[in-house]
């Protein structure tokens, strides 16, 4: 069964063929990625007008790829929640053309439980249940997968998500968009022990907070200015990336003790971060779990991980009519009751 995933809730035109949601057959990701980064963070109209352009070519290429037409897919899927709103509309409207064209269900896909199932490319024996980490540009989230459709989040950012946090300190020390990258690279031959960050505090077991953290760094490369000190940068961005990774890994951790999870995940563009995933193995070692974590190259936004997930709720039945629309905003457990 294949099915074509599109993807466009952020600064990427993906698309993607994924056979029997596990098997990957070709996966193209057209990005503004470099022009975002002149404006320091990404701009909701030229992403959009970016996606106008890509999408067509993204999807043929990505069913070219695959050695496939229209005809010979079971379904379209494409996120349809969450993320800018001008940008998803595009994917969306996309979809709905392509499905109505080749008479193919249309299948709305929540783009975290897209991140998630970006796992299910990279680990073929992975099956829910299991504990996982999605953090993105815009979320952060500790959530029990019990199914394939089936969530439940046990803690979540009170403030920034850690992708965010990450792009914020970067744009502070002067380090480029997108953040995350740029901390990890700035961070090498840093001493993450030379500034003392906050644990920003929280209500919640599992919950999180960034924004002291950034507000943290923001404060001393305040004072050094005033002082006329020189901030040691790469100190200060490796100080930053160990503990916002601490920090995430920690809450992960206590989670899978608190709930006896036997499987523990990692998922969204931050299961990039190197710190971070190797904190995680140490940890799941420790406690004796299996830990599986995403390739690099379907940690960022895809549309292969949007084909596998399709793939899931199709079997659930999840489809839409052409009458779907976009939502900025939508919890991952939108129809978990
Ligand atoms: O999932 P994603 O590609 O898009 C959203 O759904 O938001 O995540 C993008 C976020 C950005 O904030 C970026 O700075 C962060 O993931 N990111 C990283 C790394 N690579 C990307 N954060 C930390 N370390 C990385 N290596
Ligand atoms: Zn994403």
């Amino acid at each position: 069964m294949y099915i074509l995933g599109i993807e466009s809730s952020c600064d990427e035109t993906a698309a993607a063929v994924v056979k029997n949601g596990r098997e990957l057959l070709s996966n193209v990701v057209a990005t503004s990625v470099a022009e975002q980064a002149l404006y320091g963070g990404v701009v909701p109209e030229i992403a959009s007008r970016r996606h106008v352009e890509f999408i067509s070519g993204a999807v043929q290429q990505a069913l070219a790829d695959a050695r496939l037409t229209p005809a010979d897919l079971a379904g379209v899927a494409v996120t349809f929640a969450p993320g800018l709103i001008g940008a998803v509309l595009v994917g969306v409207n996309f979809a709905k053309g392509l499905a109505y064209a080749a008479q193919k269900p249309l299948i709305p896909v929540h783009h975290l439980r897209g991140h998630i199932a970006a796992l299910y490319l990279t680990h073929p024996d992975l099956e829910p249940p299991f504990l996982c980490l999605v953090a993105s540009g815009g979320h952060s989230h500790i959530v029990q997968v019990q199914s394939y459709t089936r969530y439940k989040v046990l803690g979540r950012t009170v403030d920034d998500a850690a992708g965010e946090a990450f792009d914020k300190v970067a744009r502070t020390l002067g380090l480029g968009y997108p953040g995350g990258p740029a901390v990890s690279k700035a961070a090498r031959g840093g001493d993450p022990k030379k500034y003392r960050l906050p644990v920003p505090k929280v209500e919640g077991p599992y919950n999180v907070s960034f924004s002291g953290l950034k507000t943290a760094v923001l404060n001393a490369v305040n004072q050094a200015a005033m002082k006329g000190e020189p901030l040691d940068i790469s100190s200060m961005a490796a100080s930053f990336e160990r503990r916002i990774d601490e920090i995430l890994a920690e809450k992960l951790l206590t989670a899978a003790r608190d709930t006896g999870a036997s499987t523990l995940c990692l998922a969204g563009g931050v299961a990039a971060n190197g710190l971070l995933r190797s904190l995680l193995n140490e940890g799941a070692q420790k406690l004796g779990v299996r830990l599986c974590l995403p390739e690099q190259h379907f940690c960022g936004d895809n549309g292969a991980m949007i084909a596998a997930q399709g793939y899931y709720e199709l079997q659930a039945g999840r489809t839409a009519d052409l009458s779907l629309n976009g939502l900025a905003t939508l919890p991952i457990d939108y129809d978990c009751e």
